[in-house]
């Protein structure tokens, strides 16, 4: 049986009071917080072990390294990646997708074609609109429907023989969708197309298994997912990570280095250039073992985010933006006549974090005519009492508003 008021007590941060309320945290797309076994993994780290990785030649460089090694192997168990060297630590899915857009771009030429679809983070817009720039790829845009899904009849339109990669999330931040990825990949692959899913919301809210799903590259965030920020993960299938040259050049990279020339290391370190985020890695991995133990989560984030949806659709000048229903983590909506960031200054005064604004999507925005939106997201820890205080909160905003 879940019990999400023993998982809230791991979380130190949730224990506080803001504005002399009990802090209600429901801004989890952005940043989650930490619970105490990753606070206190890494500042272990830091008291007992602190030593550069790779090549130890004393003890605590063995007991680092030993550490850093064991936890690509956790994060290779939690998305079911065939080796260990297929987990590429970066600094966060903005590292991961830009890793691909430089690596794996750079076999790219023009011509060529990258499709995302319109409700991408500017994560997964920018680096490829800077590839286009660099190398004439053509960016395919693959269209939303009414209810903030991909069409998939117009995205099947776009693949083609030109088709290189097709890169989508799996579930959106703005929007709370959740993409048939399943799907995506398939079509793709049927066009001869790689697939990066941007599983940076995804990761924390749905079982990944990256063999299941056969996609090319996953990307995700530690800090979305119960860990540390400044890390994050590229899982890329062997055989396509080892084609691809390296991006960045330094220390960890190389096998051999003369002034004629370098010679790379093998995988995962020829994409691991400079010394790592020693101590991210080490709580990624107590973060990825708290997710597993959590995995019984799943059916009451479903009913938080159902229980969410029902007190909104009850107050008459809110509006949903996205699916009607079976969001993922995330309920984003707007308020008739009154500005998205006023509600949530006024939320905050009484205790409630959420997010407003256009969520790092303004082509998204855009389209929907909106300069932003609210947005209130869930994670493990949060319970039925969250979403009560958050709509009654809202409910005497939006009278003290009108
Ligand atoms: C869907 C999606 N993609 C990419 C990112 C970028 O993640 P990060 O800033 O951790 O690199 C985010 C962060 O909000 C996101 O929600």
């Amino acid at each position: 049986m879940f019990d999400a008021s023993q998982i809230r007590a791991l979380f130190p941060a949730l224990q506080q009071q803001v504005n002399q309320r009990k802090l209600v945290y429901l801004d989890n797309a952005a940043t989650t917080q930490k619970p105490e076994s990753v606070i206190h993994a890494m500042a272990e780290y830091y008291r007992y072990d602190n030593a550069n990785v790779h090549r130890a030649s004393h003890a605590l460089s063995a007991r680092a390294t030993r550490q850093f090694e064991a936890s690509r192997e956790v994060i290779q168990r939690l998305v079911n990646a065939k080796f260990p060297q297929e987990i590429i630590w970066t600094q966060g899915t903005t590292g991961a997708i830009n890793l691909v857009a430089n690596s794996y771009g750079s076999l790219l030429e023009a011509g060529d074609e990258v499709i995302i679809s319109a409700m991408e983070h500017h994560a997964n817009i920018v680096p490829w609109q800077l590839l286009a720039e660099r190398s004439g790829i053509k960016l395919q845009i693959a269209p939303i429907n009414g209810h903030g899904q991909i069409d998939m009849s117009a995205f099947s339109a776009l693949l083609n023989e030109n088709t290189r990669l097709v890169s989508v999330c799996h579930v959106s931040n703005a929007l709370g969708t959740l993409n048939p990825i399943a799907e995506i990949i398939a079509l793709s692959h049927q066009a001869g197309a790689k697939v990066l899913i941007d599983g940076a919301q995804g990761i924390a809210h749905c079982d990944v298994d990256v063999q299941q799903l056969d996609c090319d590259f996953y990307a995700f965030s530690g800090h979305k997912m119960y860990g540390p920020t400044g890390i994050g993960v590229l899982y890329g299938k062997q055989a396509l990570l080892d084609a691809m040259p390296p991006w960045q050049g330094g220390g960890e990279m190389i096998k051999h280095v003369s002034f004629n020339g370098t010679s790379f290391n093998r995988l995962p370190f020829k994409f691991e250039a400079g010394t790592p985020n020693i101590s991210a890695v080490i709580g990624l991995a107590q973060a990825a073992e708290f997710l597993q133990q959590t995995r019984a989560s799943r059916e009451h984030e479903a009913q938080l985010v159902a229980q969410l949806l029902e007190g909104l659709h009850a107050m008459e000048q809110v509006s949903i933006i996205g699916p009607t229903k079976g969001q993922i983590g995330s309920v984003s909506f707007t308020v008739t006549g009154e500005h998205h960031s006023d509600i949530a200054t006024l939320l905050d005064e009484q205790g409630i974090a959420v997010r407003a604004g256009h969520h790092c999507a303004q082509p998204l925005m855009a389209q929907l005519g909106l300069k932003g939106t609210i947005r209130a997201s869930i994670a493990a820890y949060n319970n039925s009492a969250d979403i009560d205080n958050f709509l009654i909160a809202l409910k005497h905003t939006l009278a003290l508003l009108s």
